[in-house]
């Protein structure tokens, strides 16, 4: 553990940190979820406290998971909510972390009562798209502020892992985004990442498998890179 040896560089900092997966309800005990644990948020905003920094954790969905000691939370459940409380408490942070996993779509209808089964098939579910919280973000932007994104990515018949996570850095306008390989068990609900972090600046770097508490110190050690820079 390198608790010991943690700078406080994060010092004077209002850091918000988001987590977990955000829940998208059909009926009143129904959703559309996923399957992020809310781990690698929980370490960011864990590491963030520890380094100095004032840091509110905006939780969705996670497993079952200590208190980050230090921290404010707030929960929320769709991305609905999430956007909200982003919006208002980046308005004074220096560092927003977006790396809770926000559905891109929700039911488009929300049913008052539990919907029942009948003796024929269901309609399909229709489904609208979600807010993009972190494009957002970026639009209403404050001076200096930095902005760090997730992308977990597969690969696939139009590139690969990285050739998706520098077009997403580009669409999205973030400083920094944060790339997880995922697939064949890697990432969602295991203690190791591994990826690359890609800043705007086009500089990229690989990332060691490690624990998410490790990771998150070399995330957060790019961020203060690039608030020094
Ligand atoms: N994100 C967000 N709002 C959304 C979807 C995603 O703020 N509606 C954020 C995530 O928190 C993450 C980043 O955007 O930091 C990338 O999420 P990802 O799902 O990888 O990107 P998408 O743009 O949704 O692209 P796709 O799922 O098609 O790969
Ligand atoms: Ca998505």
């Amino acid at each position: 553990d390198r608790q010991d040896a943690l700078p406080r560089d994060l010092e004077g900092r209002r850091v918000v940190v988001s987590a977990g997966g955000t829940r998208e309800p059909l009926d009143p005990v129904r959703y559309l979820g996923n399957r992020s644990s809310g781990k690698q948020g929980y370490a960011l905003a864990r590491t963030a406290v520890q380094r100095g920094a004032e840091v509110t954790l905006v939780a969705a969905a996670t497993v079952s998971l200590p208190d980050v000691a230090g921290a404010s939370l707030v929960r929320v459940g769709t991305a609905e909510e999430l956007r909200e409380v982003m919006h208002r408490t980046a308005a004074d942070a220096d560092i927003v972390v977006m790396a809770a996993a926000v559905a891109d779509f929700r039911p488009t209808d929300r049913a008052t009562y539990k919907i029942k089964k009948t003796d024929r098939d269901p309609d399909p579910i229709a489904l609208t798209r979600n807010p993009d919280i972190l494009a957002e973000l970026v639009q209403s932007r404050v001076n200096g502020q930095v902005i760090v994104g997730f992308a977990a990515e597969t690969g696939d018949s139009a590139g690969d892992v990285l050739e998706h996570a520098r077009a997403k850095l580009k669409r999205k306008g973030a400083d920094l985004l944060v790339v997880n390989a995922v697939g064949e068990g890697k990432a969602f609900e295991t203690e190791d990442n591994s990826g690359w972090l890609l800043s705007a600046d086009g500089s990229e770097r690989a990332v060691a498998l490690s624990s998410k508490s490790h990771m998150a110190s070399d995330i957060w050690d790019a961020i203060v890179a690039l608030i020094e820079a």
